[in-house]
């Protein structure tokens, strides 16, 4: 299992340092534009190899691309954060060039491979990658509703004053503040459903809090988050690399499902070696009906500025 990783910045390292320690791939590929930057992160990570007990061997390179060859999964993390008070949208005039010219360059050393993109504003890049390359649509798989359930059950576990162990809940629709569905009537605490412990109000606190949770962080560290960001790609790479079946809300390429066609949205997915195997349609009530195609308004109209 050879994994690139595209951008050795803030996320794209932290998602290498987790593959590594969770020791399922052989190799990790990270690239950077930026000279000798991603040789950097790569000497420094596999100087923590002895100390953390991991045997994947992590390389850098500056942009060659013959270094990521036959990788069987590819991820995109180049490109610039958000800064305080910015929206991930904003950032789409110089990330489209970018996520581009990387996932031509990605396709033509790896043909085989999968793509999960985190680049933001997310869900329009994971679009361009489809435009872009023609792949089918199981082998483009958008990072964003693993990140956003991540701090929903943070949130939900901090209202109901529960591990997180205890709590289940996931997030779908678009990855912006406005547009993610936190699914609250479908959370469970050990089954049960959360509205038997939380009054409306703590509720609506929660998915508020969600919403906003990238930018919550972003306000308080100057910069986007890295590390839960980081911890969701290697979770959705280890899906692919050891053939889980596990189901994350991704974003994917729609083809009628929840009523939608042409847009890379977040949806329940179940990842696996084929990337996304199969797409989960569950059953909505007619408010998260509501909110998913308000939210896919406003990620069509961040398409339509590619
Ligand atoms: N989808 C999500 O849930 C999610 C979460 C967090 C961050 N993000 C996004 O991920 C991206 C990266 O965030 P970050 O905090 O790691 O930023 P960062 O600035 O720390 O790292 C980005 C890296 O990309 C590199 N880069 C720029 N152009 C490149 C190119 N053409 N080829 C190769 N490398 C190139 C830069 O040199 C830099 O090292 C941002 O767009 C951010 O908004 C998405």
């Amino acid at each position: 299992m050879k994994v690139t990783v595209v951008g050795a910045g803030a996320v794209g390292a932290s998602c290498a340092e987790y593959i590594a320690m969770k020791n399922f791939a052989s190799e990790v590929v990270l690239l950077d534009i930026k000279e000798g930057y991603a040789e950097g992160k790569a000497m420094d990570l596999m100087q923590t190899a002895s100390l953390m007990g991991f045997d994947t061997k992590i390389t850098g390179s500056t942009n060659d691309y013959s270094k990521t060859a036959n990788s069987d999964v590819v991820v995109i993390t180049s490109g610039i954060p958000r800064k305080p008070g910015m929206t991930r949208e904003e950032l789409i005039g110089i990330n489209a060039g970018i996520v581009k010219t990387v996932a031509t360059n990605l396709l033509e050393h790896s043909p085989n491979t999968i793509f999960i993109v985190v680049s933001n504003p997310m869900d329009t890049m994971t679009y361009l990658v489809h435009k872009a390359t023609g792949l089918p649509k199981n082998r483009i798989i958008g990072m964003g509703g693993a990140l956003d359930s991540a701090r929903f059950k943070y949130r939900l576990a901090e209202a109901l004053g529960a591990p997180i162990s205890d709590v289940d809940g996931m997030v779908i629709g678009g990855h912006s503040d406005v547009g993610m569905v936190p699914l609250i009537g479908h959370a469970t605490r050990n089954s049960i459903k959360v509205s038997e412990f939380l009054s409306e109000e703590q509720m609506s606190w929660v998915v508020e809090e969600t919403k906003v949770g990238g930018a919550t962080l972003t306000k308080l560290l100057g910069t986007s988050a890295w590390y839960a960001p980081g911890a969701a790609v290697s979770s959705m790479v280890q899906a692919i690399a050891c053939d889980q079946k596990k189901m994350f809300p991704c974003s994917t390429m729609l083809d009628g499902e929840y009523g939608l066609s042409d847009i890379c949205i977040g949806a329940p997915v179940i990842l696996g070696k084929d990337g996304i195997e199969k797409i989960v349609e569950i059953e909505l009530s007619d408010a998260e009906k509501a909110k998913m195609a308000e939210s896919a308004i406003g990620v069509r109209n961040t398409n339509a500025l590619l």
